[in-house]
């Protein structure tokens, strides 16, 4: 039987890049928008939800979990609010911890019953080198997504009889997405301060998903995928 791949933030840029990567391999896959319409090509493979709203996420996990065997969950949406410590809207910041870090813990909470019944489960979530080297401005952003790697060093011990992998990619600044919101200027000066001195390749963004799929012995942990930028 065909892997079923669950994707949220499947149309951010990252999302939406390995929505395509999995549908061209054969497997059944479906991710998630909330604001942004989906590609009119792809739109069969989208399902709209707020990560935040459980009863949504719930059934959206029930509609194709309940027919498969081998469930792969790629926790792609996410959310970033810049603004230094004493200027910030707490309101903002806390968003940010909501998005990032309540909402993917709850679309994992609720794909983890299907996994653990099929004694099979892939969970990858995306964390942040901001959450490393201290980013002035990132907050919100560094703390919703250092909070991942505890999570997931507990959720792996959890499930770690039933087959079950849960481990974070901490990006750097990749050529795809977010990047895209910042001011040419700035990326420029981010560059700089680049080991390798570009941005990363989506490529790789694949090459280590699909790694991290294949294994069944990585779990608790993240691979830090950032040019050297630490
Ligand atoms: N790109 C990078 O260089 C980079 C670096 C470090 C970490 N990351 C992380 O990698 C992940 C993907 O990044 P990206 O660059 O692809 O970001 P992106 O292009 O900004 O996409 C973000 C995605 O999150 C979705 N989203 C936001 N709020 C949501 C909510 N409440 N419920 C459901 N979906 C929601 C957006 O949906 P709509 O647009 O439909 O609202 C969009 O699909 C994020 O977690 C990001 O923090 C990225």
């Amino acid at each position: 039987m065909k892997k079923l791949v669950l994707i949220t933030g499947a149309s951010g840029g990252i999302g939406k890049l390995l929505l395509e990567e999995f549908v061209g391999k054969g497997f059944n896959v479906n991710g998630t928008y909330h604001n942004t319409l989906p590609p009119e090509k792809y739109k069969d493979y989208y399902t709209k939800v707020d990560v935040l709203d459980s009863d949504t996420v719930q059934s959206w996990i029930k509609d194709h979990a309940d027919a498969a065997k081998e469930i792969v969950l790629i926790n792609c949406a996410g959310i970033a609010y810049n603004a230094i410590a004493h200027k910030t809207d707490i309101n903002k910041w806390r968003k940010v911890i909501e998005v990032n870090l309540i909402g993917t813990f709850n679309v994992i909470s609720h794909a983890l019953p299907y996994m653990r019944e099929n004694k099979y489960g892939r969970i990858v979530n995306f964390s942040s080198v901001t959450g490393q080297k201290g980013v002035p401005g990132t907050s919100s952003y560094a703390a919703s997504k250092s909070g991942l790697w505890g999570m997931t060093k507990a959720i792996a011990i959890e499930n770690a009889t039933k087959n079950i992998t849960i481990n974070n990619i901490n990006l750097g600044y990749m050529n795809i997405g977010m990047i895209e919101m910042v001011p040419k200027d700035i990326q420029e000066i981010i560059k700089a301060s680049i080991p390798v001195k570009t941005f990363g390749d989506p490529e790789n963004i694949k090459r280590t998903v699909n790694y991290l799929i294949d294994s069944d012995y990585i779990t608790g942990t993240s691979i830090d995928l950032n040019g050297g930028l630490l």
